[in-house]
Protein backbone atom coordinates (compact mmCIF):
# COMPACT_ATOMS: atom_id res chain seq x y z
CA UNK A 1 0.00 0.00 0.00
CA UNK A 2 2.95 2.61 0.91
CA UNK A 3 3.81 2.61 -2.86
CA UNK A 4 0.39 3.79 -4.02
CA UNK A 5 1.24 7.15 -2.72
CA UNK A 6 3.83 8.26 -4.56
CA UNK A 7 2.12 6.39 -7.81
CA UNK A 8 -0.52 9.01 -6.66
CA UNK A 9 0.96 12.16 -6.62
CA UNK A 10 2.84 11.64 -10.00
CA UNK A 11 -0.65 11.01 -11.70
CA UNK A 12 -2.12 14.25 -10.41
CA UNK A 13 0.54 16.61 -11.27
CA UNK A 14 0.64 15.24 -14.84
CA UNK A 15 -2.71 16.71 -15.14
CA UNK A 16 -1.05 20.37 -16.09
CA UNK A 17 0.48 20.90 -19.47
CA UNK A 18 3.78 21.37 -20.53
CA UNK A 19 4.90 19.73 -17.47
CA UNK A 20 7.98 18.13 -19.25
CA UNK A 21 9.63 21.63 -20.81
CA UNK A 22 8.09 23.63 -18.26
CA UNK A 23 7.81 22.18 -14.70
CA UNK A 24 6.29 24.11 -12.43
CA UNK A 25 8.23 26.99 -10.40
CA UNK A 26 7.63 26.92 -6.81
CA UNK A 27 8.23 28.64 -3.93
CA UNK A 28 10.69 28.36 -0.55
CA UNK A 29 11.62 30.78 1.71
CA UNK A 30 12.71 33.98 -0.38
CA UNK A 31 13.55 32.03 -3.21
CA UNK A 32 11.35 30.42 -6.41
CA UNK A 33 12.96 26.96 -7.74
CA UNK A 34 12.46 24.57 -10.06
CA UNK A 35 10.26 21.76 -8.47
CA UNK A 36 11.89 18.80 -10.61
CA UNK A 37 15.38 19.82 -9.78
CA UNK A 38 15.14 21.69 -7.06
CA UNK A 39 17.46 24.45 -9.16
CA UNK A 40 16.95 28.05 -8.34
CA UNK A 41 14.80 29.81 -11.00
CA UNK A 42 15.63 33.69 -11.70
CA UNK A 43 13.88 35.54 -13.93
CA UNK A 44 15.24 36.92 -16.88
CA UNK A 45 12.21 38.62 -17.98
CA UNK A 46 10.49 41.05 -20.84
CA UNK A 47 7.24 42.72 -20.44
CA UNK A 48 5.20 41.48 -22.87
CA UNK A 49 1.76 43.73 -24.02
CA UNK A 50 1.20 45.99 -26.83
CA UNK A 51 -0.80 49.39 -25.94
CA UNK A 52 -0.77 51.01 -29.71
CA UNK A 53 -4.06 52.52 -29.96
CA UNK A 54 -4.54 49.91 -33.32
CA UNK A 55 -4.02 47.08 -31.54
CA UNK A 56 -5.85 47.43 -28.63
CA UNK A 57 -9.18 45.50 -29.35
CA UNK A 58 -12.16 47.97 -29.00
CA UNK A 59 -14.67 45.75 -27.74
CA UNK A 60 -11.87 44.14 -24.61
CA UNK A 61 -10.50 47.99 -24.63
CA UNK A 62 -6.99 46.17 -24.44
CA UNK A 63 -5.05 43.93 -26.54
CA UNK A 64 -4.51 40.01 -25.35
CA UNK A 65 -1.03 39.32 -25.93
CA UNK A 66 -1.50 35.40 -25.98
CA UNK A 67 -4.40 34.83 -28.17
CA UNK A 68 -2.86 34.82 -31.39
CA UNK A 69 -0.41 31.92 -32.47
CA UNK A 70 1.23 33.59 -35.60
CA UNK A 71 2.22 36.69 -33.37
CA UNK A 72 3.95 34.19 -30.37
CA UNK A 73 6.06 32.70 -32.51
CA UNK A 74 6.77 35.77 -34.34
CA UNK A 75 8.19 37.34 -31.31
CA UNK A 76 9.36 34.03 -29.50
CA UNK A 77 12.70 33.88 -31.68
CA UNK A 78 13.36 37.51 -30.11
CA UNK A 79 12.61 36.08 -26.58
CA UNK A 80 15.09 32.95 -27.58
CA UNK A 81 18.17 35.50 -28.70
CA UNK A 82 17.56 37.25 -25.44
CA UNK A 83 17.59 34.08 -23.42
CA UNK A 84 14.03 34.78 -22.33
CA UNK A 85 12.83 32.85 -19.66
CA UNK A 86 9.72 34.73 -18.26
CA UNK A 87 7.18 37.34 -19.98
CA UNK A 88 4.89 39.65 -17.60
CA UNK A 89 1.28 39.97 -19.30
CA UNK A 90 -0.67 42.87 -17.96
CA UNK A 91 -4.09 41.87 -18.95
CA UNK A 92 -5.55 38.83 -20.56
CA UNK A 93 -8.47 37.98 -22.26
CA UNK A 94 -9.97 35.00 -20.13
CA UNK A 95 -12.52 34.06 -22.92
CA UNK A 96 -9.86 33.91 -25.55
CA UNK A 97 -7.85 30.34 -26.32
CA UNK A 98 -4.25 30.86 -25.10
CA UNK A 99 -3.19 27.37 -25.70
CA UNK A 100 -1.25 27.76 -28.50
CA UNK A 101 0.67 30.61 -27.71
CA UNK A 102 1.53 29.18 -23.73
CA UNK A 103 2.11 25.63 -25.89
CA UNK A 104 4.95 27.48 -27.55
CA UNK A 105 6.38 29.74 -24.56
CA UNK A 106 6.97 26.36 -22.58
CA UNK A 107 8.67 24.71 -25.68
CA UNK A 108 10.98 27.98 -25.67
CA UNK A 109 11.37 27.54 -21.84
CA UNK A 110 9.10 30.76 -20.94
CA UNK A 111 7.26 31.25 -18.38
CA UNK A 112 4.12 33.98 -18.21
CA UNK A 113 3.57 36.23 -14.97
CA UNK A 114 -0.13 37.59 -15.52
CA UNK A 115 -1.42 40.34 -13.69
CA UNK A 116 -5.64 39.63 -12.42
CA UNK A 117 -6.93 43.01 -13.48
CA UNK A 118 -7.45 44.79 -16.53
CA UNK A 119 -7.49 48.31 -16.85
CA UNK A 120 -11.43 49.02 -16.31
CA UNK A 121 -11.69 46.06 -13.61
CA UNK A 122 -8.73 46.83 -11.21
CA UNK A 123 -8.51 48.22 -7.74
CA UNK A 124 -8.35 51.96 -7.46
CA UNK A 125 -6.42 53.69 -5.49
CA UNK A 126 -9.08 56.62 -4.69
CA UNK A 127 -11.98 54.72 -4.20
CA UNK A 128 -10.35 51.17 -3.04
CA UNK A 129 -12.78 48.44 -3.11
CA UNK A 130 -12.73 45.04 -3.53
CA UNK A 131 -15.86 43.77 -4.60
CA UNK A 132 -18.00 40.92 -6.77
CA UNK A 133 -17.09 41.89 -10.12
CA UNK A 134 -13.10 42.21 -9.33
CA UNK A 135 -13.34 38.72 -7.81
CA UNK A 136 -14.85 37.65 -10.63
CA UNK A 137 -12.31 39.09 -13.23
CA UNK A 138 -9.78 37.64 -11.24
CA UNK A 139 -11.14 34.19 -10.65
CA UNK A 140 -12.00 33.75 -14.56
CA UNK A 141 -8.04 34.22 -14.96
CA UNK A 142 -6.80 31.92 -12.65
CA UNK A 143 -9.98 29.70 -14.09
CA UNK A 144 -8.39 29.81 -17.78
CA UNK A 145 -4.57 30.10 -16.95
CA UNK A 146 -4.27 27.43 -13.95
CA UNK A 147 -3.81 24.40 -16.50
CA UNK A 148 -0.74 25.50 -18.28
CA UNK A 149 2.69 24.75 -15.99
CA UNK A 150 4.44 27.70 -17.17
CA UNK A 151 2.47 30.17 -15.24
CA UNK A 152 4.90 31.45 -13.04
CA UNK A 153 2.37 33.53 -10.45
CA UNK A 154 -0.62 36.11 -10.62
CA UNK A 155 -0.36 39.45 -9.82
CA UNK A 156 -3.21 40.39 -7.53
CA UNK A 157 -2.49 44.44 -8.03
CA UNK A 158 -0.13 47.13 -9.62
CA UNK A 159 1.48 50.13 -8.06
CA UNK A 160 -2.47 50.91 -6.44
CA UNK A 161 -0.85 52.35 -3.62
CA UNK A 162 1.84 54.37 -5.24
CA UNK A 163 2.56 56.98 -2.45
CA UNK A 164 2.11 57.80 1.23
CA UNK A 165 -1.35 59.46 0.58
CA UNK A 166 -3.08 56.26 -0.45
CA UNK A 167 -1.80 53.63 1.56
CA UNK A 168 -5.54 52.88 2.54
CA UNK A 169 -5.82 50.77 -0.97
CA UNK A 170 -3.00 48.35 0.15
CA UNK A 171 -5.75 46.55 2.12
CA UNK A 172 -7.89 45.52 -1.03
CA UNK A 173 -5.36 44.18 -2.60
CA UNK A 174 -3.94 42.08 0.26
CA UNK A 175 -7.44 40.49 0.32
CA UNK A 176 -7.23 40.02 -3.15
CA UNK A 177 -4.28 37.71 -2.64
CA UNK A 178 -5.98 36.20 0.51
CA UNK A 179 -9.18 35.38 -1.93
CA UNK A 180 -7.44 34.22 -4.72
CA UNK A 181 -5.14 31.99 -2.93
CA UNK A 182 -7.72 30.43 -1.42
CA UNK A 183 -10.40 29.83 -4.56
CA UNK A 184 -7.05 28.10 -5.78
CA UNK A 185 -6.67 25.73 -3.08
CA UNK A 186 -11.01 25.28 -3.13
CA UNK A 187 -10.97 24.48 -6.81
CA UNK A 188 -7.91 22.28 -6.56
CA UNK A 189 -5.67 24.03 -8.60
CA UNK A 190 -2.10 23.59 -8.59
CA UNK A 191 -0.52 26.23 -6.16
CA UNK A 192 0.35 28.83 -8.59
CA UNK A 193 1.99 31.60 -6.47
CA UNK A 194 0.44 35.32 -6.03
CA UNK A 195 2.09 38.25 -5.12
CA UNK A 196 1.72 42.25 -5.41
CA UNK A 197 3.92 44.43 -7.78
CA UNK A 198 4.80 47.85 -6.33
CA UNK A 199 6.31 51.36 -7.52
CA UNK A 200 9.53 52.16 -6.01
CA UNK A 201 8.35 54.78 -3.74
CA UNK A 202 11.16 56.18 -1.43
CA UNK A 203 8.35 57.30 1.72
CA UNK A 204 6.52 53.47 1.36
CA UNK A 205 8.75 50.89 -0.60
CA UNK A 206 9.88 49.27 3.10
CA UNK A 207 6.23 49.08 4.68
CA UNK A 208 4.37 48.13 1.96
CA UNK A 209 7.26 45.28 1.06
CA UNK A 210 6.88 44.28 4.97
CA UNK A 211 2.71 44.41 4.80
CA UNK A 212 2.46 42.21 1.73
CA UNK A 213 4.80 39.70 3.22
CA UNK A 214 3.38 39.85 6.68
CA UNK A 215 1.11 37.78 8.51
CA UNK A 216 -0.40 34.30 8.24
CA UNK A 217 0.29 32.51 5.30
CA UNK A 218 -3.12 32.39 4.15
CA UNK A 219 -3.57 36.14 3.94
CA UNK A 220 -0.08 37.12 2.76
CA UNK A 221 1.35 37.38 -1.03
CA UNK A 222 3.73 34.80 -1.96
CA UNK A 223 5.68 37.21 -3.61
CA UNK A 224 6.95 40.89 -4.20
CA UNK A 225 8.01 42.47 -7.62
CA UNK A 226 9.07 46.04 -7.44
CA UNK A 227 9.11 48.20 -10.44
CA UNK A 228 12.84 49.33 -10.57
CA UNK A 229 13.98 52.73 -12.73
CA UNK A 230 17.27 53.43 -10.28
CA UNK A 231 19.63 52.56 -12.74
CA UNK A 232 20.10 54.92 -15.42
CA UNK A 233 22.37 55.11 -18.09
CA UNK A 234 26.20 54.28 -16.29
CA UNK A 235 26.36 53.13 -12.85
CA UNK A 236 27.48 50.81 -10.24
CA UNK A 237 25.80 48.46 -7.32
CA UNK A 238 26.56 51.29 -5.04
CA UNK A 239 25.53 54.25 -6.69
CA UNK A 240 22.74 53.30 -8.49
CA UNK A 241 20.49 52.34 -5.49
CA UNK A 242 20.76 49.17 -5.96
CA UNK A 243 23.20 48.52 -2.74
CA UNK A 244 21.24 50.55 -0.58
CA UNK A 245 18.16 48.37 -1.72
CA UNK A 246 18.98 45.05 -1.57
CA UNK A 247 20.18 45.91 2.71
CA UNK A 248 16.72 46.81 2.88
CA UNK A 249 15.20 43.91 1.48
CA UNK A 250 17.51 42.11 3.23
CA UNK A 251 14.96 40.43 5.30
CA UNK A 252 12.02 39.85 3.59
CA UNK A 253 10.60 36.43 3.59
CA UNK A 254 9.32 36.16 0.71
CA UNK A 255 10.49 36.15 -2.74
CA UNK A 256 11.11 39.53 -4.46
CA UNK A 257 12.45 40.77 -7.83
CA UNK A 258 11.89 44.00 -9.99
CA UNK A 259 8.65 43.27 -11.81
CA UNK A 260 9.72 45.96 -14.15
CA UNK A 261 13.25 47.98 -14.68
CA UNK A 262 15.34 49.55 -17.37
CA UNK A 263 15.26 53.03 -16.94
CA UNK A 264 15.14 55.60 -20.46
CA UNK A 265 16.32 58.25 -19.26
CA UNK A 266 19.55 58.33 -21.63
CA UNK A 267 18.97 56.12 -24.88
CA UNK A 268 20.01 53.53 -25.94
CA UNK A 269 19.65 52.00 -23.28
CA UNK A 270 22.88 50.36 -22.15
CA UNK A 271 21.69 48.05 -19.70
CA UNK A 272 25.26 47.56 -17.55
CA UNK A 273 22.67 47.11 -14.44
CA UNK A 274 21.76 43.63 -15.62
CA UNK A 275 25.40 41.98 -14.88
CA UNK A 276 24.84 43.36 -11.46
CA UNK A 277 21.14 42.49 -10.80
CA UNK A 278 22.73 38.62 -12.00
CA UNK A 279 25.44 38.96 -9.60
CA UNK A 280 26.35 37.43 -5.76
CA UNK A 281 25.48 40.95 -4.67
CA UNK A 282 22.27 40.74 -5.68
CA UNK A 283 20.56 36.82 -6.15
CA UNK A 284 20.81 35.88 -2.54
CA UNK A 285 17.64 38.23 -1.94
CA UNK A 286 16.42 38.82 -5.46
CA UNK A 287 15.31 36.52 -8.24
CA UNK A 288 16.17 38.82 -11.03
CA UNK A 289 13.70 40.98 -13.51
CA UNK A 290 11.56 42.22 -16.24
CA UNK A 291 12.99 44.45 -18.47
CA UNK A 292 10.00 47.27 -19.20
CA UNK A 293 9.36 46.25 -22.27
CA UNK A 294 8.75 44.48 -25.66
CA UNK A 295 7.48 46.95 -27.91
CA UNK A 296 8.91 50.52 -28.61
CA UNK A 297 5.67 52.62 -28.18
CA UNK A 298 5.20 56.53 -27.01
CA UNK A 299 6.45 55.61 -23.93
CA UNK A 300 10.13 55.34 -25.51
CA UNK A 301 10.66 51.99 -23.55
CA UNK A 302 10.52 49.24 -26.04
CA UNK A 303 13.12 46.93 -27.50
CA UNK A 304 11.19 46.28 -30.66
CA UNK A 305 8.86 47.62 -33.42
CA UNK A 306 6.90 46.66 -36.05
CA UNK A 307 7.49 48.01 -39.36
CA UNK A 308 5.20 48.78 -41.89
CA UNK A 309 5.49 45.22 -43.60
CA UNK A 310 4.61 43.69 -40.41
CA UNK A 311 8.10 42.81 -39.60
CA UNK A 312 10.18 43.23 -36.13
CA UNK A 313 12.96 45.43 -36.49
CA UNK A 314 14.92 45.79 -33.14
CA UNK A 315 17.04 48.95 -31.34
CA UNK A 316 20.05 49.71 -29.99
CA UNK A 317 18.44 49.08 -26.38
CA UNK A 318 17.67 45.29 -27.87
CA UNK A 319 20.97 44.75 -28.84
CA UNK A 320 22.26 45.74 -25.40
CA UNK A 321 20.20 43.77 -23.53
CA UNK A 322 20.48 40.83 -25.52
CA UNK A 323 24.50 41.15 -25.02
CA UNK A 324 24.45 41.73 -21.71
CA UNK A 325 21.69 39.29 -20.84
CA UNK A 326 23.23 36.78 -22.68
CA UNK A 327 26.69 37.56 -20.72
CA UNK A 328 25.81 36.85 -17.19
CA UNK A 329 26.86 33.63 -15.39
CA UNK A 330 24.66 33.31 -12.01
CA UNK A 331 25.40 30.91 -9.17
CA UNK A 332 22.06 29.07 -8.52
CA UNK A 333 21.11 28.55 -4.93
CA UNK A 334 20.12 24.71 -4.74
CA UNK A 335 16.46 24.41 -2.65
CA UNK A 336 16.91 23.09 1.11
CA UNK A 337 14.10 22.70 3.20
CA UNK A 338 13.73 26.24 4.80
CA UNK A 339 11.07 27.11 7.44
CA UNK A 340 8.39 29.32 6.78
CA UNK A 341 9.33 32.36 9.05
CA UNK A 342 6.46 35.13 9.58
CA UNK A 343 7.36 38.80 9.28
CA UNK A 344 5.10 41.27 12.25
CA UNK A 345 3.46 43.98 10.16
CA UNK A 346 4.43 46.77 10.03
CA UNK A 347 2.34 49.73 12.43
CA UNK A 348 -0.65 51.46 10.50
CA UNK A 349 -0.19 54.45 12.98
CA UNK A 350 3.55 55.71 10.82
CA UNK A 351 3.15 59.54 8.62
CA UNK A 352 3.66 57.15 5.72
CA UNK A 353 2.00 54.02 6.43
CA UNK A 354 -1.64 53.90 7.30
CA UNK A 355 -2.76 50.62 6.04
CA UNK A 356 -5.07 48.90 8.10
CA UNK A 357 -3.90 45.05 8.82
CA UNK A 358 -7.68 43.57 9.28
CA UNK A 359 -8.31 43.19 5.98
CA UNK A 360 -11.69 43.64 3.74
CA UNK A 361 -14.46 40.58 3.86
CA UNK A 362 -14.39 38.10 1.37
CA UNK A 363 -17.39 39.22 -1.85
CA UNK A 364 -19.37 36.54 -1.50
CA UNK A 365 -22.06 36.84 -3.97
CA UNK A 366 -25.16 34.44 -2.70
CA UNK A 367 -25.27 36.77 0.46
CA UNK A 368 -25.56 40.19 -1.57
CA UNK A 369 -28.22 38.17 -3.41
CA UNK A 370 -29.94 37.12 -0.51
CA UNK A 371 -30.00 40.57 0.91
CA UNK A 372 -30.95 42.40 -2.02
CA UNK A 373 -34.48 39.66 -2.27
CA UNK A 374 -35.01 41.23 1.60
CA UNK A 375 -35.31 45.07 0.31
CA UNK A 376 -38.92 46.74 0.48
CA UNK A 377 -37.59 49.56 -1.47
CA UNK A 378 -35.07 49.35 -3.95
CA UNK A 379 -33.54 51.78 -6.74
CA UNK A 380 -35.22 51.45 -10.05
CA UNK A 381 -34.48 49.53 -12.65
CA UNK A 382 -33.51 52.10 -15.38
CA UNK A 383 -31.79 54.51 -12.89
CA UNK A 384 -28.22 55.17 -14.35
CA UNK A 385 -25.41 54.15 -13.22
CA UNK A 386 -23.84 57.49 -12.99
CA UNK A 387 -26.57 58.79 -11.29
CA UNK A 388 -26.20 56.53 -7.83
CA UNK A 389 -23.58 59.11 -6.80
CA UNK A 390 -26.36 61.80 -5.94
CA UNK A 391 -28.88 59.40 -4.73
CA UNK A 392 -26.20 57.84 -2.32
CA UNK A 393 -24.90 61.19 -1.08
CA UNK A 394 -28.68 62.23 0.02
CA UNK A 395 -29.49 58.99 1.59
CA UNK A 396 -26.15 59.26 3.70
CA UNK A 397 -26.49 62.15 4.79
CA UNK A 398 -29.78 61.17 6.43
CA UNK A 399 -29.14 57.82 7.96
CA UNK A 400 -25.61 56.31 8.94
CA UNK A 401 -23.95 54.49 5.45
CA UNK A 402 -21.56 52.45 7.26
CA UNK A 403 -22.75 48.76 6.04
CA UNK A 404 -21.84 49.78 2.85
CA UNK A 405 -18.56 51.66 3.54
CA UNK A 406 -15.23 50.69 3.68
CA UNK A 407 -12.13 52.04 5.45
CA UNK A 408 -8.89 50.67 4.77
CA UNK A 409 -7.05 52.84 7.24
CA UNK A 410 -9.30 51.86 10.52
CA UNK A 411 -10.43 48.50 9.29
CA UNK A 412 -13.77 49.14 9.20
CA UNK A 413 -15.31 47.26 6.22
CA UNK A 414 -19.43 47.32 6.33
CA UNK A 415 -20.81 44.04 5.91
CA UNK A 416 -22.00 44.79 2.45
CA UNK A 417 -19.82 46.56 1.31
CA UNK A 418 -18.31 44.26 -1.14
CA UNK A 419 -21.94 44.13 -3.21
CA UNK A 420 -22.94 45.78 -6.79
CA UNK A 421 -23.30 49.56 -6.57
CA UNK A 422 -27.12 49.05 -6.99
CA UNK A 423 -27.40 46.39 -4.38
CA UNK A 424 -25.49 48.63 -2.25
CA UNK A 425 -28.09 52.03 -3.11
CA UNK A 426 -30.88 50.01 -2.83
CA UNK A 427 -29.52 48.45 0.92
CA UNK A 428 -29.32 52.13 2.06
CA UNK A 429 -32.14 53.10 0.25
CA UNK A 430 -33.89 50.62 2.46
CA UNK A 431 -32.25 51.36 5.77
CA UNK A 432 -33.68 54.83 5.07
CA UNK A 433 -37.31 53.65 4.56
CA UNK A 434 -37.53 51.58 7.93
CA UNK A 435 -35.93 54.45 9.92
CA UNK A 436 -38.94 56.31 8.23
CA UNK A 437 -41.04 53.87 10.03
CA UNK A 438 -41.99 52.27 5.99
CA UNK A 439 -44.22 55.56 4.77
CA UNK A 440 -44.46 55.09 1.32
CA UNK A 441 -43.58 58.32 0.31
CA UNK A 442 -39.95 57.64 2.29
CA UNK A 443 -39.58 55.07 -0.95
CA UNK A 444 -39.62 57.45 -3.35
CA UNK A 445 -36.50 60.00 -4.44
CA UNK A 446 -38.14 62.02 -7.06
CA UNK A 447 -39.06 58.66 -8.54
CA UNK A 448 -35.71 56.75 -8.74
CA UNK A 449 -36.91 54.29 -5.83
CA UNK A 450 -40.12 51.67 -5.91
CA UNK A 451 -41.63 49.68 -3.23
CA UNK A 452 -40.35 45.63 -3.65
CA UNK A 453 -44.06 43.66 -2.92
CA UNK A 454 -41.93 40.33 -3.52
CA UNK A 455 -39.56 41.52 -0.61
CA UNK A 456 -38.35 37.91 1.15
CA UNK A 457 -37.12 37.49 4.66
CA UNK A 458 -33.50 38.10 4.80
CA UNK A 459 -33.41 35.56 8.20
CA UNK A 460 -31.88 32.90 6.07
CA UNK A 461 -29.05 35.04 4.50
CA UNK A 462 -26.23 34.35 7.18
CA UNK A 463 -24.01 36.51 8.83
CA UNK A 464 -21.81 38.74 6.76
CA UNK A 465 -17.81 37.18 6.15
CA UNK A 466 -16.77 39.72 8.59
CA UNK A 467 -18.82 39.23 11.32
CA UNK A 468 -18.55 35.76 10.73
CA UNK A 469 -14.86 35.79 11.33
CA UNK A 470 -15.18 38.35 14.41
CA UNK A 471 -18.04 35.46 15.89
CA UNK A 472 -15.27 32.74 15.21
CA UNK A 473 -12.86 34.58 17.10
CA UNK A 474 -14.92 34.79 19.65
CA UNK A 475 -16.06 30.93 19.87
CA UNK A 476 -12.08 30.41 19.90
CA UNK A 477 -11.24 33.05 22.61
CA UNK A 478 -14.12 31.28 24.65
CA UNK A 479 -12.91 27.70 24.09
C1 LIG B 1 16.59 22.23 -13.59
O1 LIG B 1 15.52 22.09 -14.50
C2 LIG B 1 15.32 23.20 -15.36
C3 LIG B 1 14.05 22.95 -16.16
O2 LIG B 1 14.10 21.75 -16.84
C4 LIG B 1 16.55 23.43 -16.22
O3 LIG B 1 16.35 24.54 -17.05
C5 LIG B 1 17.74 23.65 -15.32
O4 LIG B 1 18.90 23.78 -16.10
C6 LIG B 1 17.89 22.50 -14.34
N1 LIG B 1 18.94 22.83 -13.39
C7 LIG B 1 19.89 21.97 -13.08
C8 LIG B 1 20.93 22.46 -12.11
O5 LIG B 1 19.93 20.84 -13.53
C1 LIG C 1 -2.95 37.14 -35.84
O1 LIG C 1 -1.87 38.00 -36.04
C2 LIG C 1 -1.57 38.18 -37.44
C3 LIG C 1 -0.31 39.04 -37.49
O2 LIG C 1 -0.48 40.21 -36.77
C4 LIG C 1 -2.75 38.82 -38.14
O3 LIG C 1 -2.47 38.97 -39.51
C5 LIG C 1 -3.97 37.94 -37.94
O4 LIG C 1 -5.11 38.57 -38.48
C6 LIG C 1 -4.20 37.67 -36.46
N1 LIG C 1 -5.26 36.69 -36.31
C7 LIG C 1 -6.37 36.97 -35.63
C8 LIG C 1 -7.36 35.84 -35.55
O5 LIG C 1 -6.57 38.03 -35.11
C1 LIG D 1 0.38 60.44 -4.78
O1 LIG D 1 0.02 59.91 -6.04
C2 LIG D 1 -1.15 60.50 -6.58
C3 LIG D 1 -1.56 59.70 -7.80
O2 LIG D 1 -0.48 59.44 -8.65
C4 LIG D 1 -0.85 61.97 -6.87
O3 LIG D 1 -1.99 62.59 -7.41
C5 LIG D 1 -0.48 62.64 -5.54
O4 LIG D 1 -0.09 63.97 -5.79
C6 LIG D 1 0.68 61.92 -4.86
N1 LIG D 1 0.84 62.44 -3.51
C7 LIG D 1 2.02 62.60 -2.91
C8 LIG D 1 1.98 63.03 -1.47
O5 LIG D 1 3.07 62.36 -3.48
C1 LIG E 1 17.60 42.31 9.26
O1 LIG E 1 17.66 41.45 10.37
C2 LIG E 1 18.84 41.58 11.14
C3 LIG E 1 18.86 40.48 12.19
O2 LIG E 1 17.64 40.41 12.85
C4 LIG E 1 18.87 42.98 11.76
O3 LIG E 1 20.03 43.16 12.52
C5 LIG E 1 18.82 44.01 10.62
O4 LIG E 1 18.73 45.31 11.16
C6 LIG E 1 17.64 43.76 9.71
N1 LIG E 1 17.76 44.63 8.55
C7 LIG E 1 16.76 45.39 8.11
C8 LIG E 1 17.04 46.25 6.93
O5 LIG E 1 15.66 45.41 8.65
Amino acid sequence: MKFLIPLLSLISISFALFEDTTPPIEISGNKFFYSNNGSQFLMRGIAYQEETAQAVNSALGYKDPLANITECQRDIRYFRETNTNCLRVYAIDPTADHEECMQAMSEAGIYIIADLSEPTVSINRNNPEWNLDLFDRYKAVVDDLQQYSNVLGFFAGNEVTNNRSNTDASPFVKAAVRDIKKYIEDQDYRQIPVGYSSNDDEDTRIAIANYFACGSVEDRADFFGINMYEWCGESTFRVSGYADRTEEFSNLTIPIFFSEYGCNINRPRLFQEVGTLYSDDMTDIWSGGIVYMYWEEANEYGLVELNSNGEIVTNDDYDNYRSEINNISPNYATRSEVETTTLTCPGSSESTWRAAVDLPPTPDEAYCECHSRSFDCVVNEDLEAEDYGELYGLVCAEIDCSDISVDGTTGDYGDYSFCSDRDKLSYVLNLYFHDQGGRVDACDFDGKASLNADAQSSSSCGLGSSRQAAATRTVNQIK
